[in-house]
C-alpha cells in the first residue's frame, strides 16, 4: 500500500486527478470504478477541467460505479446516478452506454446483482478503482461484518451511514435504509486501487486503517492484501 500525504484537499483532487489523467491517456478505451460521496467531487472537478483543455478524453471509457440506492428514483437529486452525471459525466464526452450505475429500483435485486458482476467481468474487470471511506471502515456500502469475498449484492445500511449521509436529505428519515453495492470480493478483483481520504472526520478510520490489522469489523483493513493500492490522504 502506497501512501500519499498531501497538505489539503485541492492537493488530493489534483494528485488523484493527475494519476486517473495518466491511466486513461496510457489506455483509452479503460475500464474504471468510480465512487461517489464528497470526497471524490474535488477530483472530478479537475478531470471535467483536464478534458476542457483538451488533455483527455472519455470517449473510449467504461464507468462502473459502486453503489446506488435502492428504492429512490434515478431522477432524484440524491440519487447516485445524478451525482454522477451532475458531477462528472455531463461535463465530458463519456457515452452514456458505457456508464453503469446499479439500478435499485428494479423488481428483481438479486438479477439485477448477478448482471452487474458479470457486466463487469465482460468488460475485463476494473483497470482502477477510485475509493473513498466511510468513518467505520466502509468501502461503497460494505459496512463492517461483510464477507471479503461478497460479490455486488444488497445491503442494509449502517444507522451510522444513514447518519452521515443525512446531510444530503431534508431529514435522517429520507435516507434510504438499503441499498445495492459492489462487494468487497468484486472490488479486490481491481487490477489497481486509488483510495481518497480527506477530512478530520476520518480520523478513525486512518488509525485503524494504519495500524495494519485486517479484519472483517473495518472493510477497508483487506486493502492491505491487495497489491497495487495508493492511498491519498490529507488530514485537512
Ligand atoms: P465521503 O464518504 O466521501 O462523503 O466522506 C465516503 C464514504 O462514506 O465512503
Amino acid at each position: 500500500m502506497k501512501w500519499i500525504d498531501v497538505l489539503n484537499y485541492k492537493e488530493l483532487s489534483e494528485e488523484a486527478a493527475k494519476i486517473i489523467k495518466e491511466r486513461i491517456n496510457n489506455s483509452p478505451n479503460l475500464t474504471i470504478g468510480l465512487a461517489t460521496g464528497s470526497t471524490p467531487i474535488g477530483l472530478y472537478e479537475e478531470l471535467i477541467k483536464a478534458y476542457k483543455h483538451g488533455e483527455l478524453s472519455f470517449s473510449g471509457v467504461t464507468s462502473y460505479n459502486l453503489d446506488e440506492y435502492i428504492g429512490i428514483d434515478i431522477n432524484s437529486p440524491q440519487s447516485y446516478y445524478q451525482f454522477m452525471f451532475q458531477n462528472l459525466f455531463n461535463h465530458v464526452d463519456i457515452q452514456k452506454e458505457k456508464v453503469h450505475i446499479p439500478n435499485g429500483n428494479t423488481t428483481d435485486l438479486q438479477v439485477e446483482c448477478a448482471q452487474y458482476e458479470k457486466l463487469i467481468k465482460n468488460s475485463g474487470g476494473i483497470d482502477i478503482q477510485v475509493l473513498g471511506i466511510g468513518n467505520n471502515g466502509h468501502i461503497a456500502f460494505n459496512e463492517p461484518g461483510t464477507s471479503f469475498d461478497a460479490k455486488t449484492h444488497v445491503v442494509k445500511l449502517d444507522d451510522s451511514t444513514i447518519a452521515a449521509n443525512a446531510r444530503f436529505f431534508n431529514n435522517k428519515d429520507e435516507v434510504p435504509v438499503q441499498a445495492i453495492t459492489m462487494g468487497i470480493g468484486t472490488i479486490m478483483k481491481s487490477k489497481e486501487i486509488l483510495l481518497l481520504i480527506s477530512g478530520k472526520g476520518k480520523q478513525e478510520a486512518i488509525e485503524k486503517l494504519k495500524s495494519g490489522v485486517v479484519t472483517e469489523d473495518f472493510p477497508a483493513s483487506i486493502l492491505h492484501k491487495h497489491p497495487n493500492v495508493t492511498v491519498i490522504i490529507t488530514n485537512n
